[in-house]
């Protein structure tokens, strides 16, 4: 124990005395720094967000709270409506303390679109209600942990995967003539819906619905609720079955062997759950089962209701114009005349390049992902001279450019040229 001499101490003595009322000066004084700090921070805040136009709302309390109805007919038309209106964006208030930007216009949307993933994050609040079905996949992940599953999971997203799955896109496609088609006897019914599609697509709608009551924001209070409790049964039974496939196949994997398992699947299609089997880094780690499941969730998340509504309005769009439905019949049988079997092979992909311009017109007016939210870790400014507030508090949240102003609605822009 270091000795302090007598003296010394004394010395101390009205120092210490000095620093109690110091301290005690201090902490007030820092505490009103920053409660300067953060009202000019909040008054900067509404500086900005009140450069953007604010339709009428409810009230104060609720704000716009409901006033657009997710995931209903209504709702689609009230949207488009808010983007017709008020064309760069409006501030939208879901609570008085909560106040989101919808941006619309590509002037407005671009700096949010293009900042970085460490600028404009994903929004942790509409994005979480996610987080209990997907865990933790790439889709809500942040930071380094999406960056190293983004490398691991790239050969996923490489095009020429699709190749090998030309056959099952057939095979779905002669099942949806014949569940559209009145044919005398079909040869292949429609497969029966699982108890795990029921539940993504019970999922799926309990999402859209937890986002339009307030008390329903808090996970604790959602989860006493009906809808919390069907949440909870259907994550239950998806994860279950995830679950079961990996630790099936990871199973077959540890028999076989890593290198046997690749030299027997050389030249045959891989799956999406071997590849993240697989899956290794520089330094030869391996996704975890939990990582896996999170991978294969956001996956089927992610991959089945885009493409289920993008073909769904690809038909309504070409219901509605029946002549270049027509033109895209042409063109398909053009290219299967002579022909004995009705498939489509990977090559006649780039020889079809107006239904392909027509699908690419059906997404840009109807994208499947009508809104993507970002919140952004500081002001961003907007081509206009407006900015895009800093803050936990305002998320963006901007439905992807639908429709372009420069193409009249209803006008399925059909492609002059060449395919974009
Ligand atoms: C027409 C079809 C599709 C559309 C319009 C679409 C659209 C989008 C959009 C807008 C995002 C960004 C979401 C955000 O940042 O908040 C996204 C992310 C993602 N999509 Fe798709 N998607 C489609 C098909 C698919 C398919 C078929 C799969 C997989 C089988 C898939 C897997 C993913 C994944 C994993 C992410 C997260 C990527 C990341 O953050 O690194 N998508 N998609």
């Amino acid at each position: 124990v270091p000795a302090v001499s007598l003296p010394a101490a004394m010395a101390l003595g009205p120092i210490l005395a000095l620093l109690g009322p110091i301290l005690a000066l201090l902490g007030p004084i820092l505490a009103l720094l920053g409660s300067l700090r953060l009202l000019s921070r909040l008054r900067n805040t509404c500086g900005h967000l009140r450069s953007f136009p604010c339709p009428p709302w409810r009230g104060w309390i609720l704000g716009h709270m409901g006033m657009v109805r997710g995931g209903t007919e209504e709702g689609l038309e009230q949207a488009e409506a808010l983007a017709a209106r008020y064309r760069r964006g409006c501030l939208w208030w879901l609570l008085p303390w909560l106040p989101v930007l919808r941006l619309f216009h590509p002037d407005t949307l671009r700096p949010v679109l293009t900042a970085a993933a460490s600028i404009a994050p994903k929004d942790q609040l509409f994005y979480g209600f996610l987080q209990p079905w997907l865990g933790d996949g790439l889709l809500l992940s942040h930071e380094r942990k999406w960056v190293q599953h983004r490398r691991l999971l790239t050969p996923a997203f490489h095009g020429d995967l699709l190749k090998s799955y030309l056959g099952i896109f057939n095979h779905s496609t002669r099942i949806m003539h014949v569940s559209t088609h009145p044919a005398p006897a079909p040869v292949l019914s429609p497969s029966q819906p699982s108890e795990y599609i029921e539940a993504i697509l019970e999922l799926s709608r309990l999402v859209v619905r937890r986002q339009q009551h307030l008390l329903h924001y808090s996970w604790w209070l959602y989860r006493l609720s009906g809808d919390g409790r069907r949440f909870t049964q259907a994550c239950a039974t998806v994860h279950g079955f995830t679950a079961a496939v990996v630790q099936r196949r990871r199973q077959a994997l540890q028999c076989l062997g890593h290198q046997a398992w690749l030299d027997h699947h050389r030249g045959q299609r891989m799956d999406f759950i071997d590849l993240l089997l697989l899956a290794k880094d520089e330094d030869g780690n391996a996704l975890t089962d939990e990582d896996i499941a999170a991978e294969a969730n956001t996956f089927m998340f992610a991959g089945h209701d885009t493409t289920a509504s993008a073909l769904a309005w690809l038909l309504y769009n070409l219901a509605g114009h029946q002549q270049h439905q027509e033109r895209c019949r042409q063109e398909v049988q053009e290219l299967l005349k002579g022909r004995d079997a009705e498939d489509i092979e990977w090559e006649d992909l780039s020889r079809l390049p107006f239904t392909t311009m027509c699908i690419k017109e059906s997404l840009r007016l109807h994208p499947p992902v009508t809104a993507v939210c970002r919140c952004c870790t500081q002001d961003l400014a907007t081509r206009d001279g407006r900015v895009i507030p800093k803050g936990t508090a305002p998320p963006v949240r901007p439905p992807l450019p639908s429709p372009c102003p420069r193409v009249p609605k209803g006008a399925v822009a059909v492609p002059q040229g060449s395919p974009a």
